[in-house]
């Protein structure tokens, strides 16, 4: 294959999404153990839009972390040409417990990203996509569906995913972003029950209808959704919350976990710091967890080895990625305003070539 003489991509010095900068490197070549891949799509999440202005001079970085591409030239006897793969997020992250070396080596910061047309991989850091998947789907895994796996089965032993479990467990997932999204295709595949909220009732009969919700809650609308959830779940609670709200969510969800659930610390869409002013009457996040018994885990993505396992379960169940909208690499800056704007349903995407 010849290759052009250019590498197109976008940088940012994490100044703003407006500063964002599309540019030209070189095609890189690989070293032993390593493959280049043809980037052919690319999907966005909340990180990809965080990087808050910085007044300190930083070396432009090219942004994203989730790929789908095609090995074009390979120096590793584990992965031929031709072979279509994804990005691991921490690219040093294959198994067991993340270390704090390991999130050193994630893509789109600390590492250089994937929002470029050609990129060099370790072999052992990538995996391959399934035959009955497109590549702008493919692109949504590794970061919003990962972690939703991680969710629903990280306290489970490998090779024993939820839907072997006899108990028929509740899942509540927050919003409609991409992780709650890939969390509800495989609650549902999985059998369990999903109840999903959002600010839009239009969204939440897409998540019924279309994806298997059982219930859904507007959260603009019934802000105290917890007593919803209660009703719903017979009083029971909830067995596994995936925490995307933060600040303004979490007392909510310890409100209507079960006896012995599991709440997943994912994300802080709501914002990462208490509102309370300082001395109001407030319980400690510890007094909260021991009252009910609940796990609060920690949720750093998750290893290759439990991503492929995923990716075993997508193909048993087909299940397709949501792609709410695919914007044309030149479009990119735009592409992390919608994510911004928050009016997409699952994943926002960036196709950067075809095959
Ligand atoms: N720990 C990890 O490994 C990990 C991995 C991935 C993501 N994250 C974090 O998890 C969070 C979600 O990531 P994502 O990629 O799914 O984001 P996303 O796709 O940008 O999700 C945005 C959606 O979340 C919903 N939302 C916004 N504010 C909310 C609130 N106050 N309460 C409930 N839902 C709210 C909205 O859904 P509606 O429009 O339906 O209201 C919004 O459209 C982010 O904070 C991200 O940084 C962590």
């Amino acid at each position: 294959m010849t290759l052009p003489d250019v590498n197109k991509q976008w940088t940012t010095a994490q100044d703003g999404l407006d500063k964002l900068q599309f540019t030209e490197g070189k095609v890189p070549e690989p070293k032993d153990g390593e493959v280049l891949v043809k980037v052919l799509a690319v999907s966005l999440n909340y990180r990809d839009t965080e990087g808050e202005p910085t007044t300190q001079d930083t070396e432009p970085l090219v942004p994203c972390s989730d790929m789908c591409g095609i090995v074009v030239d390979s120096k590793s006897p584990k992965l031929k040409t031709g072979t279509r793969v994804m990005s691991i997020f921490n690219q040093g992250h294959l198994t067991g417990q993340i270390t704090e070396a390991d999130m050193a080596t994630g893509l789109g910061l600390p590492l250089p990203g994937v929002l470029t047309e050609y990129r060099c991989f370790p072999a052992e850091a990538l995996v391959t996509v399934p035959d009955y998947m497109k590549d702008e789907e493919a692109a949504c895994l590794p970061i919003a569906s990962v972690t939703a796996w991680m969710c629903i089965n990280g306290m489970r032993p490998l090779g024993q995913p939820a839907d072997g479990a006899k108990k028929k467990e509740t899942v509540l997932l927050q919003g409609t972003g991409g992780v709650s999204v890939a969390g509800l295709q495989i609650a549902h595949a999985a059998g369990l029950k999903a109840i999903i909220t959002s600010s839009s009732d239009e969204k939440l009969e897409r998540a019924k209808k279309d994806l298997g919700a059982d219930f859904g809650i507007n959260y603009q609308t019934h802000w105290e959704w917890q007593e919803p959830v209660l009703e719903e779940t017979k009083g029971r609670g909830v067995d596994i919350i995936f925490e995307t709200g933060g600040a303004r969510t979490l007392r909510k969800s310890f409100e209507c976990v079960s006896f012995g659930g599991l709440i997943n610390c994912v994300g802080y869409l709501s914002g990462k710091e208490d509102e309370d002013a300082p001395g109001a009457k407030q319980l400690n996040i510890n007094v909260l967890a021991l009252r009910r018994n609940v796990t609060l885990r920690g949720i750093l993505n998750g290893p290759k080895d439990r991503f492929e396992e995923m990716v075993r379960f997508y193909e048993q169940h087909k299940i397709r990625p949501v792609v709410s909208r695919v914007f044309k690499m030149d479009e990119a800056g735009d592409a992390f305003t919608f994510l911004y704007s928050g009016a997409h349903f699952g994943k926002v995407v960036v196709k950067v070539a075809d095959k």
